[in-house]
């Protein structure tokens, strides 16, 4: 087969694309910032996250919505800071995220805190900066930040999570909203765990929510999760408890690998008719997306060091490993290869791999490319869930981050060298 870079599909979104034969971010060559900056690279575009926000908001025009961005996915100050200022509030998992947030100028009382194993310091933090709600998950924690909040002599405004047992179709490690998951208050159990919530002193009963699972490609899951959820807002209102806000989680997939996930905007019409029908289309709307905002905003770049052809296997071995790749290897998730200077002629089937001591370090498995030692290779929908999910393993610092704006290329992280990932450690006398 002859490779050539008119035939390499790119998935996702416009601002990441060839000209010519140059892999572009917006108006920027990757072999440039390769260059200037050194392997492995991330590479953000500010307009992909922008205009996959856009869908959101086109979706919810004319509604009262707050979009949550959850910040698991990419929680770099600089990519928090673009969603901050263009008015998203944040979904939170742990007190390090709150500091993220307000060091990147996020508004606290846009703040959802996710969950289930808040400690009483995470809450009493949240609680002094005024974040917008609590999404609860067990009855325990329930009478935990009530008794916080009692003694900071304030109400904490709660939400809880509520498991609708729906199968999201995703893999078993991201799916979270079936029985068995140790994810939310089954959906049997609610109603009375939202009586508990509101005879406790210390706690505002102020909304509901659910988060079915991550990478759903189907609409289906979400009008079903929607279903069970109205009907849960109609026992709870029933029983004289009313539910503010509805807080629908996150979870759309993106276009990895020919994936066909519905548009933003597209879900959401028929969730809002779905709303409008059972008369709810009025109430305020939450949601917490992250891979959908950031995935395909962001690719890694990493230099081939050596190709090791072999019997049964040839290896392209690259600077990029598990530590910045973590998904490959954590969920047998497949990401684009591709060439940043585009190559014409006869490829070779590759086993990419990084240098981790490990045989679970590969980035890509089976992959055709023409490639030779010293090449730049662009790993493709790498905004999502791989430098939040970096480790120093091997003792790697971390990689280095690029924010592009158009033409404009900002240095948001820089690379971490080997003191600094020993840098708390002692030696004893
Ligand atoms: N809300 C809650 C409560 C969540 O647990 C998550 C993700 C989200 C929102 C955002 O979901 P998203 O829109 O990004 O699908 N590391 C895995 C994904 C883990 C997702 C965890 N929770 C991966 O790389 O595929």
């Amino acid at each position: 087969m002859t490779a050539t870079f008119n035939a390499i599909a790119l998935p996702g979104q416009p601002h990441i694309a060839y000209q010519g034969s140059d892999l572009m971010v917006e108006g920027v060559r990757l072999s440039d910032l390769a260059r200037a900056h050194g392997t492995p690279l991330f590479v953000y575009s500010k307009a992909a996250m922008l205009s996959a926000l856009a869908a959101y908001q086109r979706g919810f025009a004319g509604r009262q919505a707050q979009i949550c961005y959850a910040m698991k996915a990419n929680s770099s100050l600089a990519v928090l800071q673009v969603f901050a200022n263009a008015g998203c509030g944040f979904d939170i998992v742990s007190a390090g995220e709150l500091a993220r947030v307000l060091a990147a100028g996020g508004d606290p009382a846009k703040v959802i805190f996710s969950g289930v194993g808040k400690t009483r310091a995470e809450m009493q933090q949240a609680l002094k900066v005024g974040i917008g709600c609590f999404n609860v998950e067990s009855e325990a924690e329930l009478d935990v930040l009530s008794d916080v909040a009692a003694s900071l002599g304030l109400k904490a405004p709660v939400s809880l999570r509520v498991n609708p047992n729906v199968d999201p179709k995703t893999h078993p490690y991201i799916s979270t909203g079936l029985k068995g998951n140790k994810f939310g208050i089954a959906h049997e159990e609610a109603l009375r765990a939202y009586r508990h919530a509101a005879s406790l002193p210390g706690l505002k009963v102020v909304g509901i929510d659910c988060h079915i699972g991550s990478q759903i490609t189907e609409m289906t899951p979400y009008l079903d999760a929607m279903d069970r959820v109205l009907d849960l807002v109609a026992d709870i209102e029933a029983a004289g408890i009313p539910i503010h806000h509805i807080d629908f989680g996150g979870g759309l997939g993106i276009n990895y690998n020919g994936d066909t996930p519905p548009e933003a905007d597209a879900l959401w019409a028929q969730l809002l008719a779905k709303l409008d029908a059972r008369g709810y289309g009025q109430r305020q709307l939450m949601i917490e997306p992250g891979r959908s905002l950031v995935g395909n905003a962001g690719v890694c770049l990493t230099e081939v060091l050596y190709l090791k052809p072999g019997e049964q296997k040839n290896f392209c071995i690259v600077d990029a490993a598990m530590n910045d790749l973590p998904r490959p290897a954590m969920y047998q998730a497949f990401h684009q290869i591709v060439p940043v200077t585009a190559q014409t002629g006869e490829g070779t089937v590759y086993d990419i791999v990084g240098p981790v001591c490990e045989s679970g370090d590969w980035i890509g498995r089976d992959r055709q490319l023409q490639v030779q030692a010293g090449d730049t290779l662009a790993v493709l929908s790498a905004g999502a869930y791989c430098m939040s999910m970096a480790s120093n393993y091997n003792t790697r610092g971390r990689a280095a981050e690029v924010l592009v704006d158009g033409t404009q290329v900002h240095l948001i992280r820089q690379r971490e060298s080997a003191f600094d990932t020993f840098a708390l450690e002692q030696l004893v006398d």
